[in-house]
C-alpha cells in the first residue's frame, strides 16, 4: 500500500502519537534475536490483563481475528444468526460470515450512531447465538441494557471494542466486565501496534482454546509433545508489534484527556459557527464515558449542493484530510447478494452516505481544530441548497 503524498503542513485525519522511548524499544527487539511472539507478546497480555480488571487476555495480529475466535469460542457456527449494526467497518460482519453463521442487522439509533438495543431485542429469533455490539468511535453501548437482554434471551455477546480501548462504562473501563471483549490496536486507534489486537476472556479454558485458534490449533507439552485437534489459524502479534503496544499503553490516560479537550474545542467552535443552522449533526457530547476515538459530524445532504466526496475534496484542498466511517454494510456488493436492499437500515444508510470524520488525535492543537470548523462551515456556506 502507497500512502497518499501530501504537504508537510496537511492535516491527517489522525496520525498515531509513538515516543522515542517506544523507538529505541522497538530497535531492541529487533537487535535482540527474538522478533516474533515472545517475551514482549507475553508481558503485553500481562499489562493488558491489568488493565481488563485481572480478565485473561490475548493478544492477536489483529482486531479482525479477535473478533473471528471470539465467535468461535462462543459456539457461533452454521446454521447460528449474529446481531449487528449495519454502520461499522465490515469486519464486524465479515467474521459472522467466515465462521459459517449469518449476521443480522439493527439499524442504529441516529443520534448515538451505534446499534439501537430496542431493535435488537425484535431481531432475536431461535436461530440468534450472539450480539456483537459496536461502540462506534469509542461512545460505549448501553452496557446494562445489552447484557439485560443477553442474559434475558441467552446470547453471547463478543463486544467489538475495537474503537472503544480506554471508554468506561459507568466508571468501569469497557473490557473489565462484560463477556467476550475484542479489541483493535490498528494504527489509527488510540492505543497502536500498527497491526494487532486482543481479546479479553472469561476464563483459563477460554484462554487455552483461544491460544490453539491463534495457533494452527496446537497444544504443546514437555520438550517435544505436540497435539492438533482442532482448525485454527495463524494470528499471533510480533514481539516487535508488542513492544510498540507495551510503549504506548503508559500514555493511555494522557491522550485520552487530550482527545477529550479536542473534542470540546470542537463543540465550543462549532457553537460559535452556528453550524446547528446548517443542519449538521454533532456526536452526542459524551465526556466522561467515550475516549473519542474519532470526531465525526453528519453531512446534511438534503440542504447541500455539494455530495460529501465534494466536501472532502474541498477540505483536502485546504489542507485538512477526513475520512470515513463507514458506509453502510448492507450496501455493499457482497450483502446485496445475501438479500440487504436500500431501505432495510434507514438510519445507517443516512449516516453511510453522510457520515465525515475531522481530525482528532492526541498532537493537534486547538488552533488546527479551529481551522477544520471554520473550514467545514465556510464550505456548507457556500454549497447551501
Ligand atoms: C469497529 C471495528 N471493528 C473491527 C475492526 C478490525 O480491526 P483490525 O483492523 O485490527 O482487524 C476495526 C478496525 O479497523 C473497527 O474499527
Amino acid at each position: 500500500m502507497t500512502a497518499p503524498a501530501a504537504p508537510k503542513d496537511f492535516l491527517p485525519f489522525t496520525r498515531p502519537s509513538i515516543d522515542d522511548e517506544t523507538i529505541a524499544g522497538v530497535a531492541e527487539v529487533l537487535r535482540s534475536g527474538w522478533i516474533t511472539s515472545g517475551p514482549q507478546a507475553k508481558a503485553f497480555e500481562a499489562r493488558l490483563s491489568e488493565y481488563a480488571g485481572g480478565r485473561p487476555v490475548r493478544a492477536f495480529n489483529s482486531g479482525t481475528a479477535t473478533l473471528e475466535i471470539g465467535l468461535r469460542l462462543a459456539g457461533v457456527g452454521p446454521g447460528h444468526e449474529v446481531i449487528t449494526t449495519p454502520l461499522s467497518w465490515v469486519a464486524t460482519s465479515n467474521v459472522v460470515l467466515e465462521v459459517g453463521a449469518r449476521p443480522v442487522f439493527a439499524d442504529i439509533d441516529p443520534v448515538t450512531r451505534n446499534i439501537d438495543l430496542d431493535r435488537v431485542e425484535a431481531a432475536i429469533t431461535p436461530a440468534t447465538r450472539a450480539i456483537i455490539p459496536v461502540d462506534l468511535a469509542g461512545l460505549p453501548v448501553d452496557r446494562d441494557r445489552l447484557y439485560a437482554l443477553a442474559k434475558k434471551h441467552q446470547l453471547r455477546v463478543v463486544e467489538d471494542a475495537a474503537q472503544s480501548f480506554g471508554s468506561e462504562w459507568r466508571g468501569q473501563r469497557i473490557g473489565a466486565s462484560g463477556d467476550l471483549v475484542s479489541f483493535s490496536f490498528h494504527a489509527n486507534k488510540n492505543i497502536t501496534t500498527a497491526e494487532g489486537g486482543c481479546l479479553v476472556l472469561n476464563d483459563e479454558r477460554e484462554a487455552k482454546l483461544a491460544e490453539q485458534y491463534r495457533l494452527q490449533g496446537v497444544v504443546r507439552s514437555g520438550y517435544d509433545g505436540m497435539e492438533v485437534d482442532l482448525v485454527g489459524g495463524k494470528f499471533n502479534l510480533t514481539d516487535v508489534a508488542a513492544r510498540i503496544g507495551l510503549g504506548q499503553l503508559p500514555h493511555l490516560g494522557a491522550f485520552i484527556a487530550r482527545r477529550r479537550e479536542l473534542a470540546r474545542n470542537y463543540f465550543a467552535a462549532f457553537h460559535v459557527s452556528a453550524a446547528g443552522a446548517l443542519g449538521l449533526r454533532l456526536p452526542v457530547a459524551d465526556f466522561a464515558q467515550s475516549n473519542w476515538h474519532m470526531f465525526q459530524v453528519v453531512l446534511p445532504e438534503e440542504r447541500l449542493t455539494l455530495p460529501r466526496a465534494g466536501v472532502m475534496a474541498a477540505m483536502e484542498a485546504a489542507g485538512i484530510g477526513t475520512g470515513v466511517h463507514y458506509p453502510a454494510i448492507h450496501r455493499f456488493a457482497l450483502y446485496r447478494r445475501l438479500g440487504w436492499k436500500a431501505g432495510d437500515f434507514p438510519h445507517a444508510e443516512y449516516a453511510g452516505r453522510n457520515i465525515l470524520t475531522l481530525p482528532l488525535f492526541p498532537a493537534m492543537t486547538s488552533a488546527d481544530v479551529t481551522r477544520v470548523v471554520t473550514t467545514l462551515v465556510g464550505i456548507l456556506q457556500d454549497h447551501r441548497r
